[in-house]
Parts: structure tokens; C-alpha cells; sequence
């Protein structure tokens, strides 16, 4: 079993390359000028288009890894917990070598400098006290929840209101790892390339220990592992 794993992520890592690929550069250039140059723009940043709820993603601040943005490539943002069906699945349309050279050319192209600076944060909530991890699920309750519903599924009051056209994450199924929900919320939506600023950056209003005991109950007690 042990064997398995390790072969697995032996795998997984060989086919992300570390550098970046001459060959693989020019592939997925070529797939992203076909395909996803439409939405995204020349430049990654996401054109203002019509007939969109929710506007393309600008990669050039994406908080995702490379491999990340192979899985959200193939599945579509849907799957990862997005509610409006803008971003497809490309799983039909391209194999998956296709898909692994156009996830290379946008974290190179675009998205490196943003995805990079998620490592340079330190973080460790694994001695984070039982009142803090308390405290992490009473604010979801009380303020995340206003948004992305009681259990997670992005359903909260305020998108009940034809009103306000805001569509939040259904936080049970992204893609995200506790650290990135942490940065995520503790920057706010457009720190990371949303186009909207409908999810606030609450590190204005939280410290760092309650954001951690937040983003701890969502990938614990919400996300569901798959
Ligand atoms: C029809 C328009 C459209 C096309 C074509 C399209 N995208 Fe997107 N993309 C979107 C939208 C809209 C979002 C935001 C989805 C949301 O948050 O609900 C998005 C989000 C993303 C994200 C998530 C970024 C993040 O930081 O979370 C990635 C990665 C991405 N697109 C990559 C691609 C790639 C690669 C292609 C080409 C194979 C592509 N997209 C083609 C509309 C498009
Ligand atoms: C006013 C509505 C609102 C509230 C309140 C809110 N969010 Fe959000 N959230 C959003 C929207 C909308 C998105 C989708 C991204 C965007 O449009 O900027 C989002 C996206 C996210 C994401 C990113 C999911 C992904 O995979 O890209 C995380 C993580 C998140 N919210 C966490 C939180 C946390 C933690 C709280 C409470 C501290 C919170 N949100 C409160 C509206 C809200």
C-alpha cells in the first residue's frame, strides 16, 4: 500500500514539471490561443464579456498551482465548487497531455508570481486551541454563512435575492487547501483574480488565528474529500 502511494505521487510530481518546458510552453499556447484566449484575454486577464454572471477568472492572480489549474481545466469550475456553469469542463474537448501543457503555459505565463506567493506564507494550525477552532465555527455560522450557506453549499440568504447577483463558492467541493482557504478569505476575491469584490477581505476585520480556525472547520468539517 505504502508502495502504491509513493508511486502515485512519484507520478503526479514527474508529470508537473518544476521548470518550465520549451516544448510543453508551445502546446499549451497553441490550445490556449484556440480556446481559452476568448474569455481569458491575451494576457490572462479576463475580458469584459457580455452574457456572463460570473466574469472569467484573471489568471495573471490566481491563487492556484499548476497542477490546480490542470484539474480545474479538465473538470470545469462547476465541479470545484464554482455555482454558474462559465468556466466548462475541457476533459471532452482535449486529452490530458493537452490539458497538463495548457496548465503549464497559464501558471507560467500568467499565474506564477500570485501562486508562488502562497508559499511565502508560514502556516501551521495544527496547535490551534479548542477555543479558537470554537470560535472558527461560530463566525462561518454567523458571517460566511450569510453567503455560502450553513453547510457550505453556497446557498446563503444573500443569494436568495434577486437583488444582488452574488454567487459564492460552494465551499464543500474546491479545490483549495486550508492554507489557501485562509489566504483566500483573509485577501479577499479580487486580491486573487475574481473580478467582483463580492467576497471581502477579512483579514480587515479578522486576526490571523481566527481566519486559520475558520478555514480549519471549512476543510474539515465542510469540504468533502474526494
Ligand atoms: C466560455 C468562457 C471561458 C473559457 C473558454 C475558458 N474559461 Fe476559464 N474561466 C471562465 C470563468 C467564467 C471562470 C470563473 C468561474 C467562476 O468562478 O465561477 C474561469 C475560471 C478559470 C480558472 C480558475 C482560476 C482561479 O483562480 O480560480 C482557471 C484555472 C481557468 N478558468 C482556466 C481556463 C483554461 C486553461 C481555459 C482553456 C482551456 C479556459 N479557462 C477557458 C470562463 C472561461
Ligand atoms: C457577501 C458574500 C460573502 C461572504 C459573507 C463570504 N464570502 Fe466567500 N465568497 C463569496 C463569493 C461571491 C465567492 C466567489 C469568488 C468571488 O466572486 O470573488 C467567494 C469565494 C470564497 C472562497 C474561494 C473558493 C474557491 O475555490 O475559489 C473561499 C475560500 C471563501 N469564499 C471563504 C469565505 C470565508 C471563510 C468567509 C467568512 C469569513 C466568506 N467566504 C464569506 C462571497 C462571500
Amino acid at each position: 500500500m505504502k508502495h502504491i502511494i509513493l508511486m502515485t505521487l512519484l507520478t503526479t510530481s514527474a508529470l508537473f514539471a518544476a521548470e518550465m518546458n520549451v516544448a510543453l510552453m508551445k502546446q499549451g499556447e497553441d490550445i490556449f490561443k484556440q480556446t481559452c484566449i476568448g474569455c481569458h484575454g491575451s494576457d490572462g486577464t479576463g475580458v469584459e464579456q457580455g452574457g456572463f454572471n460570473v466574469q472569467p477568472r484573471n489568471l495573471s492572480k490566481t491563487i492556484l498551482s499548476e497542477e490546480q489549474i490542470y484539474y480545474v481545466a479538465k473538470k470545469g469550475a462547476f465541479y470545484w465548487g464554482a455555482v454558474v456553469t462559465g468556466m466548462p469542463a475541457w476533459e471532452q474537448v482535449y486529452d490530458d497531455a493537452s490539458l497538463r501543457a495548457v496548465a503549464h503555459y497559464v501558471h507560467y505565463t500568467f499565474g506564477k508570481t500570485s501562486s508562488d506567493s502562497v508559499a511565502t506564507y508560514e502556516y501551521d494550525s495544527s496547535s490551534l486551541s479548542d477555543k479558537v477552532l470554537k470560535r472558527g465555527k461560530k463566525i462561518y455560522g454567523r458571517t460566511c454563512a450569510y453567503c455560502h450557506g450553513k453547510q457550505g453549499h453556497g446557498q446563503g440568504v444573500a443569494t436568495y435575492n434577486p437583488e444582488q447577483s452574488i454567487f459564492p463558492y460552494d465551499l464543500t467541493k474546491i479545490i483549495l487547501t486550508e492554507k489557501q482557504i485562509f489566504l483566500f478569505a483573509k485577501y479577499g476575491g479580487e486580491h486573487w483574480g475574481s473580478q467582483a469584490d463580492d467576497m471581502p477581505a477579512w483579514g480587515v476585520k479578522y486576526d490571523d488565528e481566527t481566519l486559520m480556525g475558520i478555514a480549519k472547520y471549512i476543510q474539515n468539517k465542510l469540504k468533502v474529500k474526494r
